[in-house]
């Protein structure tokens, strides 16, 4: 039995620099949502706490580039966040913001509470100073080269590429990220969290209290305490922010990371008053944390540390990080805008909110990075939703109406195939539960999968349609349990497919659900009435799922366009192998395209002594070649002449190749005789 009274779920607090992605769901806010809706209908007490974190040096670029305030950026994507949230049904209590009055009130109090009894270490430092724009540089104003891998675009506060989490004065070759200047040491002083203070506690506590945490987690966090914890620092010198609350300290404000966990606390205020203390320190409620695994170390180590400092609450009870979420085998990115993002995917999928619900369940980085491909999507809503779960639901409705016209048919005496099929869904109800209580919403499905599986089957087995004639009563047994069997389905999938449970219950007039229901057979009553079938989900064709593809190819161009560098020069030529080049200019005297050849164009050139047939492959980027009649190009009259098509080329066209591909012939800028020399 649970030993707990109440759940509080936290779900990290998304930067509200940006949409929220399909990674971001895949890791957080779905599983955390499965989570929820299953407790919600177990009856228990749950909370399940969201909110947008606006604070941080992401932010304040952003702002910066756009010319905006940093309040801004964060009303903008803290209502496209929220808003988005919501049509995918993911159901938070309360989804609150760390610019809010509450937030600000709570996370001072905090500071000071831990500033008053000692917690704090004052520290003076040399820190990357940008003299130019006159300000510190921390965490994401700086970037530079990783000293563990290499890596040159590593952040001042974390190297993206390696997963290492770094100091601003870590980086080789640092940068500031607002002038592109070589920063200077300067001097300032900050507050740290001493976390070595802590390291034993939290040894015991972790290491040998919470050896269930999932592997990825516990690892995680043992390679930090092996290498043992440090002082952190929990302010920064910046104008974005929530003011560190002490005399002495202008101008600093909490470090995001100290101030973001406490957001936590603060929506659960702004959600029950001064009921919070039941949520946060009643030692009966318990605390998960949903989060990705980028954030293991700030949700196991360094926020239980503030805890611990302050004393009152409540440490959490487990923290199921997921791993990452790649998109079609790239990982996602916002600044290369390389991401299913979920208010678009809202507006192109009208409708079709449990379809990326279920697929990123199915697909969910459990144990390692995964993949979301547009194809899978597809085949998963395909044969799986379609195929499988809507093909038993309507099914058993449609044969329900043909033969009893839309009424609960009377359940006889049960055969063997009977039970055994009861059994099965009893079976995978149960393995439902136990994979949900222990955070495996991938098993969890397939668990639930299984119940509509085994409908199908039975059905199939059955072939009630065949004894119609000669046995009408077993027909209504069968398609007693067949309906049934769609109740499970209503109840099952209410945590995973909120939209189509909420559909299914409708339709078989089902009323409240809850959990206990599952693996019932008397959900129906005999004569209760069964509404018109439609179809729970619909078969998506290859149009919408190649113009989603057609778009991240877009992405792809538009980014290499945008890193496009000229390449590196050549080795030197001395002006004797140069002199051996014959460079000359011709006129073009016919264009034309080579017969069943893309790419190659036919030049006649009048070369000043006669004319030559040269051959360039350009052809892609002229579709009307003709445009090239009367010019005057460039060409190398003394390129080896070779056969191509059938044709021989007596010279290569000069061109020059656009960063997007295109080329251009090469003309000289004022009329110069066919002939003439170029060099
Ligand atoms: O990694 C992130 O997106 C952070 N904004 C998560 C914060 S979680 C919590 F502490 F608020
Ligand atoms: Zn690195």
């Amino acid at each position: 039995m649970n030993k707990f009274k109440r759940t509080l779920i936290t779900t990290a607090l998304p930067y509200a620099n940006g949409p929220v992605h399909i990674g971001h769901l895949a890791g957080v806010y779905v599983p955390a949502d499965i989570y929820a809706r299953y407790l919600r209908l177990k009856g228990e007490d749950v909370l399940m706490i969201g909110g947008s974190d606006e604070h941080g040096v992401p932010i304040t670029i952003k702002a910066k580039k756009e010319g905006v305030t940093p309040q801004d950026i964060v009303d903008r994507y803290h209502n496209i966040i929220k808003d988005s949230f919501d049509g995918l049904g993911i159901s938070f209590d309360v989804y609150g913001r760390t610019t809010s009055v509450t937030h600000r009130k709570t996370a001072s109090d905090f500071f000071r509470r831990l500033y008053e009894k000692g917690e704090f270490i004052e520290k003076t430092s040399m820190q990357l100073y940008d003299e130019e724009a006159g300000q510190f540089l921390a965490d994401r104003y700086v970037t530079g080269t990783c000293p563990h891998c290499g890596n040159e675009h590593a952040y001042g506060d974390q190297c993206e590429a390696c997963g290492t989490s770094l100091a601003a004065t870590d980086l080789i070759n640092p940068k500031s990220a607002i002038t592109g200047n070589v920063p200077v040491l300067r001097e300032t002083s900050h507050y740290y969290l001493p976390l070595d203070k802590w390291q034993s506690r939290l040894e015991k506590w972790i290491l040998e209290e919470h050896k269930e945490w999932k592997p990825n987690v516990y690892g995680q966090c043992k390679s930090w305490l092996d290498l043992g914890l440090q002082p952190r620092a929990v302010s920064r010198d910046l104008d974005w922010g929530i003011p560190v609350p002490v005399e002495g300290a202008e101008g600093k404000v909490l470090y995001v990371w100290f101030d973001a966990p406490i957001g936590y606390i603060s929506n659960t205020i702004d959600l029950v008053g001064d009921d919070y203390t039941k949520w946060w320190k009643d030692p009966e409620t318990r605390m998960i944390h949903f989060i990705g695994k980028d954030n293991i170390v700030f949700h196991c180590i360094v926020f239980p540390s503030m805890l611990m400092a302050d004393g009152s609450y409540n440490l959490p009870d487990n923290v199921p990080a997921n791993e990452f979420l790649n998109l079609e085998d790239n990982k996602i990115s916002t600044s290369r805008n390389w991401a299913v993002w979920l208010h678009e995917y809202l507006e192109d999928f009208p409708g079709k909110q449990d379809v990326l619900r279920y697929v990123l369940t199915a697909n969910a980085p459990e144990t390692k990075d995964n993949n979301f491909t547009w194809r899978d999507f597809q085949a998963r809503n395909n044969s799986e939703l379609v195929a499988i779960l809507g093909n038993f639901v309507n099914r058993a409705m449609v044969l329900d109406h043909k033969y009893f016209e839309g009424k609960v048919p009377a359940c006889g005496e049960l055969q063997p195939i009977d039970e055994q099929v009861i059994a099965e869904v009893r079976e995978a109800v149960k393995a439902c539960s136990e994979s949900l209580d222990s955070f495996k919403f991938r098993e969890a499905l397939k668990d639930a999968m299984n119940v509509a599986r085994a409908g199908n089957k039975y059905l199939a087995d059955c072939e009630p349609w065949k004894l119609w004639k000669t046995d009408q009563a077993r027909v209504a047994t069968i398609l007693n349990v067949a309906l049934q069997i769609c109740a499970n389905l209503a109840v099952v999938f209410e945590p995973f497919t909120p939209f189509m449970s909420k559909d299914l219950a409708g339709m078989l007039g089902l009323g409240k659900l809850s959990w206990d229901m599952a693996g019932k057979f008397d959900l129906l009553k005999e004569g209760d009435a069964i509404a018109e079938p439609h179809l729970l989900f619909e078969k998506i064709e290859d149009a919408p799922i190649e113009a989603q593809i057609q778009k991240l190819k877009d992405t792809l161009e538009k980014n290499e366009l945008e890193n496009w560098k000229p390449a590196e020069v050549k080795p030197n030529v001395d002006f004797e192998n140069f002199e051996k080049v014959d460079i000359r200019v011709g006129k073009v005297l016919e264009c034309t395209k080579v017969k069943k050849s893309k790419k190659l164009l036919q030049f006649l050139i009048d070369d000043g002594l006669g004319k030559r047939t040269i051959l360039s492959g350009i052809a892609q980027s002229y579709e009307d070649p003709s445009v090239l009649v009367g010019k005057e190009i460039c060409f190398v009259a003394n390129f080896e002449p070779r056969k191509m098509m059938g044709i021989e080329s007596q010279g290569m066209i000069l061109s020059a190749v656009n960063p997007d591909g295109k080329l251009t012939v090469i003309s000289p800028s004022a009329d110069v005789a066919p002939g003439a020399s170029v060099g």
